[in-house]
Protein backbone atom coordinates (compact mmCIF):
# COMPACT_ATOMS: atom_id res chain seq x y z
CA UNK A 1 0.00 0.00 0.00
CA UNK A 2 1.68 3.06 -1.32
CA UNK A 3 0.35 6.44 0.24
CA UNK A 4 1.15 9.97 0.80
CA UNK A 5 3.22 10.90 4.13
CA UNK A 6 3.73 14.56 5.26
CA UNK A 7 7.86 12.99 5.92
CA UNK A 8 10.15 10.74 4.56
CA UNK A 9 10.03 7.64 6.79
CA UNK A 10 12.36 4.70 6.13
CA UNK A 11 10.89 1.23 5.19
CA UNK A 12 9.04 -0.63 7.39
CA UNK A 13 7.57 2.29 9.56
CA UNK A 14 5.39 1.49 11.86
CA UNK A 15 2.44 4.09 11.01
CA UNK A 16 -0.01 2.57 13.71
CA UNK A 17 -0.12 5.93 15.64
CA UNK A 18 -0.84 8.34 12.70
CA UNK A 19 -3.68 5.49 11.53
CA UNK A 20 -5.08 5.57 14.80
CA UNK A 21 -5.46 8.74 14.75
CA UNK A 22 -9.03 9.91 14.07
CA UNK A 23 -7.91 13.38 12.02
CA UNK A 24 -4.68 11.58 10.13
CA UNK A 25 -4.46 9.14 8.50
CA UNK A 26 -8.21 7.44 8.99
CA UNK A 27 -8.11 6.74 4.92
CA UNK A 28 -4.87 4.99 5.17
CA UNK A 29 -6.01 2.98 8.03
CA UNK A 30 -9.84 1.95 6.69
CA UNK A 31 -7.99 0.91 3.81
CA UNK A 32 -5.40 -1.02 5.48
CA UNK A 33 -7.48 -2.89 7.62
CA UNK A 34 -9.68 -3.97 5.13
CA UNK A 35 -6.81 -5.47 2.92
CA UNK A 36 -5.98 -7.35 6.09
CA UNK A 37 -9.53 -8.68 6.09
CA UNK A 38 -9.16 -9.77 2.67
CA UNK A 39 -6.24 -11.77 3.73
CA UNK A 40 -3.60 -10.20 1.57
CA UNK A 41 -0.20 -9.89 3.35
CA UNK A 42 0.28 -6.43 2.79
CA UNK A 43 3.50 -3.78 3.18
CA UNK A 44 3.23 -0.19 3.90
CA UNK A 45 5.56 2.54 1.98
CA UNK A 46 4.47 6.61 2.75
CA UNK A 47 6.75 8.99 0.75
CA UNK A 48 6.85 12.20 0.65
CA UNK A 49 9.12 13.42 -1.68
CA UNK A 50 11.87 10.76 -1.72
CA UNK A 51 11.93 8.23 -3.92
CA UNK A 52 14.86 6.32 -2.60
CA UNK A 53 12.40 4.13 -0.23
CA UNK A 54 9.86 3.17 -3.17
CA UNK A 55 12.55 1.86 -5.74
CA UNK A 56 14.52 -0.08 -2.48
CA UNK A 57 11.05 -1.45 -1.80
CA UNK A 58 10.34 -2.98 -5.34
CA UNK A 59 14.00 -4.10 -5.91
CA UNK A 60 14.22 -6.18 -2.67
CA UNK A 61 10.52 -7.21 -2.19
CA UNK A 62 8.60 -6.41 -4.94
CA UNK A 63 4.69 -6.49 -4.63
CA UNK A 64 2.09 -8.44 -7.02
CA UNK A 65 0.20 -5.17 -7.01
CA UNK A 66 0.58 -1.68 -5.45
CA UNK A 67 -2.69 -0.09 -3.82
CA UNK A 68 -1.82 3.46 -4.78
CA UNK A 69 -3.19 5.74 -2.37
CA UNK A 70 -0.82 8.73 -3.62
CA UNK A 71 -2.67 11.93 -3.61
CA UNK A 72 0.34 14.08 -3.42
CA UNK A 73 4.02 13.93 -3.89
CA UNK A 74 5.98 16.75 -2.54
CA UNK A 75 2.33 18.36 -1.31
CA UNK A 76 1.89 18.76 -4.96
CA UNK A 77 -1.39 17.08 -6.20
CA UNK A 78 -0.44 17.95 -10.19
CA UNK A 79 2.10 14.96 -9.31
CA UNK A 80 -0.41 12.43 -8.49
CA UNK A 81 -0.44 11.41 -12.39
CA UNK A 82 3.11 11.34 -12.53
CA UNK A 83 3.50 8.58 -9.42
CA UNK A 84 0.49 6.44 -11.45
CA UNK A 85 2.98 6.76 -14.58
CA UNK A 86 5.97 5.89 -12.72
CA UNK A 87 4.31 2.73 -11.31
CA UNK A 88 3.43 2.22 -15.33
CA UNK A 89 7.22 2.43 -15.91
CA UNK A 90 8.05 -0.17 -13.53
CA UNK A 91 5.68 -2.58 -14.45
CA UNK A 92 3.57 -3.75 -11.70
CA UNK A 93 -0.03 -3.45 -11.49
CA UNK A 94 -1.85 -0.48 -9.07
CA UNK A 95 -5.32 0.40 -8.28
CA UNK A 96 -7.15 3.35 -9.31
CA UNK A 97 -6.59 5.48 -12.58
CA UNK A 98 -3.78 5.20 -15.22
CA UNK A 99 -1.67 8.41 -15.54
CA UNK A 100 -3.85 9.29 -18.45
CA UNK A 101 -6.94 9.13 -16.65
CA UNK A 102 -5.72 11.16 -14.02
CA UNK A 103 -4.36 13.58 -15.90
CA UNK A 104 -7.46 14.05 -18.17
CA UNK A 105 -9.65 14.09 -14.67
CA UNK A 106 -7.15 16.56 -12.74
CA UNK A 107 -7.16 18.88 -15.76
CA UNK A 108 -10.91 20.66 -16.17
CA UNK A 109 -9.87 22.30 -19.09
CA UNK A 110 -9.18 18.85 -20.79
CA UNK A 111 -12.21 16.81 -19.60
CA UNK A 112 -14.25 19.26 -20.56
CA UNK A 113 -13.28 19.33 -24.15
CA UNK A 114 -13.14 15.45 -24.11
CA UNK A 115 -16.63 15.51 -23.15
CA UNK A 116 -17.75 18.20 -25.10
CA UNK A 117 -16.64 16.04 -28.30
CA UNK A 118 -18.67 12.97 -26.83
CA UNK A 119 -21.57 14.85 -26.51
CA UNK A 120 -21.58 14.84 -22.87
CA UNK A 121 -23.52 17.75 -21.23
CA UNK A 122 -21.39 19.99 -19.39
CA UNK A 123 -21.57 23.68 -18.37
CA UNK A 124 -20.24 26.39 -20.93
CA UNK A 125 -16.62 27.18 -19.99
CA UNK A 126 -13.81 29.53 -20.72
CA UNK A 127 -9.99 28.70 -19.48
CA UNK A 128 -8.26 31.52 -18.99
CA UNK A 129 -3.91 30.61 -18.58
CA UNK A 130 -1.77 32.79 -16.87
CA UNK A 131 -0.43 35.44 -18.48
CA UNK A 132 -2.76 35.67 -21.18
CA UNK A 133 -5.54 38.33 -21.61
CA UNK A 134 -8.69 37.62 -19.23
CA UNK A 135 -12.38 38.72 -20.36
CA UNK A 136 -15.76 37.67 -19.80
CA UNK A 137 -16.69 35.75 -22.73
CA UNK A 138 -19.93 37.06 -24.47
CA UNK A 139 -21.78 33.38 -24.37
CA UNK A 140 -21.45 33.17 -20.49
CA UNK A 141 -24.63 34.14 -18.92
CA UNK A 142 -24.48 35.56 -15.21
CA UNK A 143 -23.76 34.59 -12.19
CA UNK A 144 -21.05 32.06 -13.36
CA UNK A 145 -18.63 30.38 -11.51
CA UNK A 146 -14.74 30.85 -11.20
CA UNK A 147 -12.24 27.85 -9.98
CA UNK A 148 -9.05 26.84 -10.23
CA UNK A 149 -8.15 24.91 -13.57
CA UNK A 150 -6.48 21.86 -11.96
CA UNK A 151 -7.25 21.83 -8.13
CA UNK A 152 -8.84 19.28 -6.37
CA UNK A 153 -11.06 19.11 -2.99
CA UNK A 154 -12.49 22.92 -3.40
CA UNK A 155 -9.33 24.32 -2.87
CA UNK A 156 -10.02 28.19 -4.31
CA UNK A 157 -13.71 27.82 -4.13
CA UNK A 158 -15.12 29.90 -1.58
CA UNK A 159 -18.70 31.95 -2.10
CA UNK A 160 -16.67 34.66 -3.95
CA UNK A 161 -15.97 32.26 -6.79
CA UNK A 162 -20.01 32.84 -7.66
CA UNK A 163 -19.55 36.25 -9.65
CA UNK A 164 -22.56 38.24 -11.09
CA UNK A 165 -20.63 40.87 -12.79
CA UNK A 166 -17.65 41.59 -15.56
CA UNK A 167 -15.43 43.36 -12.93
CA UNK A 168 -15.91 40.31 -10.25
CA UNK A 169 -15.13 37.76 -13.00
CA UNK A 170 -11.93 38.89 -14.07
CA UNK A 171 -10.67 39.96 -10.29
CA UNK A 172 -11.41 36.02 -9.54
CA UNK A 173 -9.64 34.84 -12.63
CA UNK A 174 -6.47 37.17 -11.09
CA UNK A 175 -7.16 36.07 -7.96
CA UNK A 176 -6.49 32.52 -9.11
CA UNK A 177 -3.84 33.42 -11.56
CA UNK A 178 -1.75 35.45 -8.93
CA UNK A 179 -2.79 34.03 -5.28
CA UNK A 180 -3.12 30.56 -6.48
CA UNK A 181 -0.37 30.17 -8.97
CA UNK A 182 -2.64 28.61 -10.97
CA UNK A 183 -4.70 28.58 -14.35
CA UNK A 184 -7.86 29.49 -14.08
CA UNK A 185 -11.59 28.29 -15.80
CA UNK A 186 -14.96 30.41 -15.99
CA UNK A 187 -18.51 28.46 -16.27
CA UNK A 188 -21.60 29.08 -16.71
CA UNK A 189 -23.34 28.11 -13.10
CA UNK A 190 -25.56 25.08 -13.05
CA UNK A 191 -28.79 25.58 -10.87
CA UNK A 192 -29.43 22.13 -9.69
CA UNK A 193 -29.23 19.01 -7.02
CA UNK A 194 -25.78 18.09 -6.53
CA UNK A 195 -25.00 14.53 -6.23
CA UNK A 196 -22.00 12.40 -6.70
CA UNK A 197 -21.89 9.40 -8.45
CA UNK A 198 -19.78 6.51 -8.16
CA UNK A 199 -18.64 3.86 -11.50
CA UNK A 200 -16.65 1.18 -11.01
CA UNK A 201 -15.64 -1.51 -13.08
CA UNK A 202 -13.68 -1.97 -16.70
CA UNK A 203 -16.03 -3.23 -19.55
CA UNK A 204 -19.12 -4.18 -17.22
CA UNK A 205 -19.77 -1.09 -15.60
CA UNK A 206 -21.38 -0.85 -12.21
CA UNK A 207 -23.19 2.66 -11.19
CA UNK A 208 -23.89 2.62 -7.26
CA UNK A 209 -26.51 4.56 -6.10
CA UNK A 210 -25.84 8.61 -5.83
CA UNK A 211 -25.57 10.42 -2.95
CA UNK A 212 -26.83 13.82 -2.78
CA UNK A 213 -24.72 17.34 -1.13
CA UNK A 214 -28.08 18.68 1.09
CA UNK A 215 -27.14 22.82 1.21
CA UNK A 216 -29.50 23.20 4.29
CA UNK A 217 -30.53 26.89 5.16
CA UNK A 218 -27.56 27.90 2.91
CA UNK A 219 -29.08 30.93 0.72
CA UNK A 220 -29.88 29.76 -2.76
CA UNK A 221 -27.47 31.73 -4.76
CA UNK A 222 -25.38 30.52 -2.43
CA UNK A 223 -25.23 26.53 -3.02
CA UNK A 224 -22.13 25.42 -3.87
CA UNK A 225 -19.74 22.68 -2.07
CA UNK A 226 -17.07 25.19 -0.99
CA UNK A 227 -13.73 24.42 1.09
CA UNK A 228 -15.93 25.07 3.91
CA UNK A 229 -18.94 23.43 2.60
CA UNK A 230 -16.66 20.20 2.55
CA UNK A 231 -14.51 20.15 5.21
CA UNK A 232 -15.43 22.48 7.88
CA UNK A 233 -17.48 20.66 10.75
CA UNK A 234 -18.17 23.72 12.42
CA UNK A 235 -19.37 25.39 9.21
CA UNK A 236 -21.62 22.52 8.12
CA UNK A 237 -23.43 22.22 11.59
CA UNK A 238 -24.23 25.94 11.42
CA UNK A 239 -26.19 25.59 7.79
CA UNK A 240 -26.67 22.34 8.00
CA UNK A 241 -24.95 21.05 5.08
CA UNK A 242 -24.93 16.79 4.71
CA UNK A 243 -24.21 14.81 2.07
CA UNK A 244 -26.67 11.98 2.50
CA UNK A 245 -28.21 9.03 0.41
CA UNK A 246 -30.02 10.42 -2.59
CA UNK A 247 -33.83 11.43 -1.99
CA UNK A 248 -36.36 11.16 -4.28
CA UNK A 249 -35.72 11.51 -7.93
CA UNK A 250 -37.84 12.53 -11.27
CA UNK A 251 -39.02 9.55 -12.96
CA UNK A 252 -36.11 8.26 -15.21
CA UNK A 253 -33.46 10.25 -13.79
CA UNK A 254 -31.44 7.59 -12.22
CA UNK A 255 -31.65 5.77 -15.51
CA UNK A 256 -29.85 8.83 -16.94
CA UNK A 257 -27.71 9.52 -14.55
CA UNK A 258 -26.33 6.32 -14.78
CA UNK A 259 -26.23 6.08 -18.77
CA UNK A 260 -24.34 9.75 -18.66
CA UNK A 261 -21.60 8.31 -16.20
CA UNK A 262 -21.26 5.36 -18.10
CA UNK A 263 -20.73 7.14 -21.03
CA UNK A 264 -18.23 9.55 -19.67
CA UNK A 265 -16.48 6.82 -17.57
CA UNK A 266 -15.66 5.54 -21.11
CA UNK A 267 -14.55 8.99 -22.81
CA UNK A 268 -11.95 9.22 -19.90
CA UNK A 269 -10.31 5.35 -20.57
CA UNK A 270 -10.99 4.37 -16.80
CA UNK A 271 -10.92 0.86 -15.89
CA UNK A 272 -11.21 0.93 -11.89
CA UNK A 273 -13.54 3.56 -10.26
CA UNK A 274 -14.44 6.96 -10.63
CA UNK A 275 -16.28 9.69 -9.07
CA UNK A 276 -18.58 11.86 -10.67
CA UNK A 277 -19.76 14.99 -9.42
CA UNK A 278 -22.95 15.95 -11.35
CA UNK A 279 -25.44 18.53 -11.15
CA UNK A 280 -29.53 17.66 -11.76
CA UNK A 281 -31.25 20.60 -13.04
CA UNK A 282 -35.25 21.48 -12.76
CA UNK A 283 -35.97 19.90 -16.49
CA UNK A 284 -33.89 16.93 -15.47
CA UNK A 285 -30.92 16.83 -17.54
CA UNK A 286 -27.92 15.52 -15.94
CA UNK A 287 -24.44 17.89 -16.56
CA UNK A 288 -21.28 16.60 -15.44
CA UNK A 289 -18.91 19.07 -13.26
CA UNK A 290 -16.01 17.31 -12.66
CA UNK A 291 -14.48 13.47 -12.75
CA UNK A 292 -13.22 12.69 -9.50
CA UNK A 293 -9.71 9.67 -10.68
CA UNK A 294 -8.49 7.93 -7.48
CA UNK A 295 -11.51 9.47 -5.08
CA UNK A 296 -11.81 9.79 -1.26
CA UNK A 297 -12.22 6.19 -0.56
CA UNK A 298 -12.07 6.17 3.39
CA UNK A 299 -15.47 4.07 5.27
CA UNK A 300 -17.07 7.79 5.26
CA UNK A 301 -16.24 8.75 1.91
CA UNK A 302 -19.22 9.17 -0.53
CA UNK A 303 -17.51 6.40 -2.57
CA UNK A 304 -17.78 3.52 0.43
CA UNK A 305 -21.15 4.52 1.21
CA UNK A 306 -22.70 4.52 -1.76
CA UNK A 307 -21.23 1.24 -2.44
CA UNK A 308 -22.61 -0.31 0.97
CA UNK A 309 -26.15 1.00 -0.02
CA UNK A 310 -26.05 -1.05 -2.87
CA UNK A 311 -25.06 -4.18 -0.30
CA UNK A 312 -21.14 -3.99 -1.54
CA UNK A 313 -19.28 -3.58 2.34
CA UNK A 314 -16.28 -1.95 2.66
CA UNK A 315 -13.58 -4.56 2.68
CA UNK A 316 -15.61 -6.39 -0.36
CA UNK A 317 -15.32 -2.74 -2.21
CA UNK A 318 -11.36 -2.54 -1.62
CA UNK A 319 -11.05 -6.62 -2.39
CA UNK A 320 -12.68 -5.34 -5.61
CA UNK A 321 -10.96 -2.85 -6.35
CA UNK A 322 -7.62 -4.54 -5.76
CA UNK A 323 -9.13 -7.23 -8.38
CA UNK A 324 -9.62 -4.83 -11.13
CA UNK A 325 -5.95 -3.93 -10.67
CA UNK A 326 -4.74 -7.48 -11.08
CA UNK A 327 -7.32 -7.97 -14.33
N1 LIG B 1 -20.52 24.95 -13.21
C1 LIG B 1 -20.95 24.83 -11.95
N2 LIG B 1 -22.23 25.11 -11.63
C2 LIG B 1 -22.66 25.01 -10.35
N3 LIG B 1 -21.87 24.66 -9.32
C3 LIG B 1 -20.59 24.37 -9.58
C4 LIG B 1 -20.06 24.43 -10.90
N4 LIG B 1 -18.75 24.10 -10.84
C5 LIG B 1 -18.47 23.85 -9.55
N5 LIG B 1 -19.57 24.00 -8.79
C6 LIG B 1 -19.66 23.83 -7.32
O1 LIG B 1 -18.35 23.91 -6.78
C7 LIG B 1 -17.97 22.64 -6.23
C8 LIG B 1 -16.52 22.34 -6.51
O2 LIG B 1 -16.29 22.34 -7.90
P1 LIG B 1 -15.46 21.18 -8.60
O3 LIG B 1 -15.39 21.52 -10.04
O4 LIG B 1 -16.05 19.86 -8.26
O5 LIG B 1 -14.03 21.38 -7.96
P2 LIG B 1 -13.09 20.43 -7.06
O6 LIG B 1 -12.20 19.73 -8.03
O7 LIG B 1 -12.31 21.34 -6.18
O8 LIG B 1 -13.99 19.48 -6.31
C9 LIG B 1 -18.93 21.64 -6.84
O9 LIG B 1 -19.09 20.52 -6.01
C10 LIG B 1 -20.19 22.46 -6.98
O10 LIG B 1 -20.90 22.57 -5.77
MG1 LIG C 1 -15.45 18.24 -7.05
Amino acid sequence: MLFSSPYNRPRGYDYAEEFADPDDMYTENDVHRALLENNYDVRLLGIHNDLGTFFEEIREDRPDVIFNLMEVFDGKSHLEKNIAALLEMVGIPFTGSSSDTLHLCNNKELNRKLFRFHRIKIPYFQAFHRHHKVWLPRKMSLPCIVKPLAEEASRGISQASIVDSEEAFVDRVRFIHEKMQQDAIGEEFIDGRELYVTVMGHKKLTVFPPREMRFGELPEDARIATYKAKWDDQYRAKWGIKSVHVGKLPAGAEQEIAEVCKRAYRALNARSYLRFDIRLNSAGQVYIIEPNANPCIARVDEVALSAEKAGVAFSRLIRKIVQLAVK
